[in-house]
């Protein structure tokens, strides 16, 4: 069988967990990254096969401790076809009530940590001849990072589209380095997303903002409960990852397909308002 390397962030549970599950099951070889690596060897439980899966405990704010763990899965495995960036985390506040630090710590995970990865990952995809699909990066938006509508989502969602940004011209630059990239829009999925340890609430509130104060409670109403299934969604990443022509935006699950039409249906209605103003404001030709 072709060797197949991933190196997937954020492993010790949820859609990470279950995604290097599955590659272990499938005789894949991962470099896992993790704050957290006995939680990580304790998730994958009987599944956990060293000559397979590398636990690197890292910390993706640090761009050292990125590149070492980047290294060490090259020096394990020989290479890396497949990059999944999931790490990634939730937050709940209004614009005026999140502080600079909580709104730089998303960024620093979300956004940068990504961009960490991609940056020190590229020079071994680069040189990556023996990929069978063709190398490439995967990156785990959220349907926040195309329909940014939802109260007190406003940070969340501002490294989601930053993701999606990056992507688009990620996936132009290196295609014709015969490197894909794809970033994926997941919509609601079942996983410890919601739970206190790693979701972010703004400690500030303002009364005046009691009704979207008030989406917390039903926002966390659905921890546990949330339709999307993790294991269906690790289906189609493994699709994604052999497509030889795979799609730069990818929503997953139906509410994301929803709320993208949505969204697209509020872009047309909005860009039609001032067309023929907007569209007048070029320098006048003078003969
Ligand atoms: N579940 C959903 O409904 C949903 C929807 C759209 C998008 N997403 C995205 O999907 C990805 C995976 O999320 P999930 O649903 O599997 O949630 P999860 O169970 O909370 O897993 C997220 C992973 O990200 C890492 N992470 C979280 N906070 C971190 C921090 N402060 N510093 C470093 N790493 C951190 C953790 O890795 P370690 O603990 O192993 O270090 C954790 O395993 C995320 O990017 C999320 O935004 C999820």
């Amino acid at each position: 069988m072709e060797k197949n390397v991933w190196y997937v962030t954020g492993a010790s549970r949820g859609i990470g967990l279950s995604l290097v599950k599955r590659l272990i099951q499938k005789g894949y070889y991962v470099g896992a990254t993790t704050r957290n690596i006995d939680r990580l060897i304790e998730n994958l439980g009987s599944l956990y096969n060293p000559d397979q899966v590398l636990p690197l405990c890292v910390d993706l704010k640090c761009e050292k401790s990125v590149i070492q763990s980047i290294l060490q899965t090259i020096q394990k495995f020989d290479k890396i076809d497949v990059v999944v960036n999931n790490s990634g985390f939730g937050s709940h506040g209004t614009v005026e009530c999140l502080s600079d630090e909580e709104a730089r710590s998303q960024f620093d995970i979300n956004f940068f940590g990504t961009l960490n990865v991609i940056r020190n990952v590229l020079p071994f995809l680069r040189t990556n001849t023996s990929s069978m699909y063709g190398p490439r990066i995967i990156n785990i938006s959220s349907i926040c990072g195309f329909y940014g509508g939802f109260s007190a989502a406003g940070l969340y969602s501002s490294t989601k589209f930053a993701i999606d940004g990056l992507t688009q011209s990620l996936a132009n630059e290196v295609r014709p380095l015969g490197i894909f990239a794809t970033c994926v829009l997941p919509g609601v999925f079942r996983s410890p997303f919601l739970d206190d340890s790693t979701f972010l609430v703004s400690k500030k509130t303002i009364p005046e903002y009691e009704y979207v104060n008030n989406t917390l409670s039903s926002l966390k109403s659905t921890h546990n409960n949330q339709q999307g299934d993790p294991e269906k969604l690790v289906d189609i990443l493994l699709l994604v990852s052999k497509d030889k022509n795979p799609p730069v935006t990818l929503p997953i699950g139906p509410d994301s397909y929803e709320l993208i039409e949505k969204r697209i249906n509020e872009i047309k209605g909005d860009i039609e308002k001032y067309k023929d103003l907007a569209t007048s404001t070029n320098f006048s030709f003078e003969a």
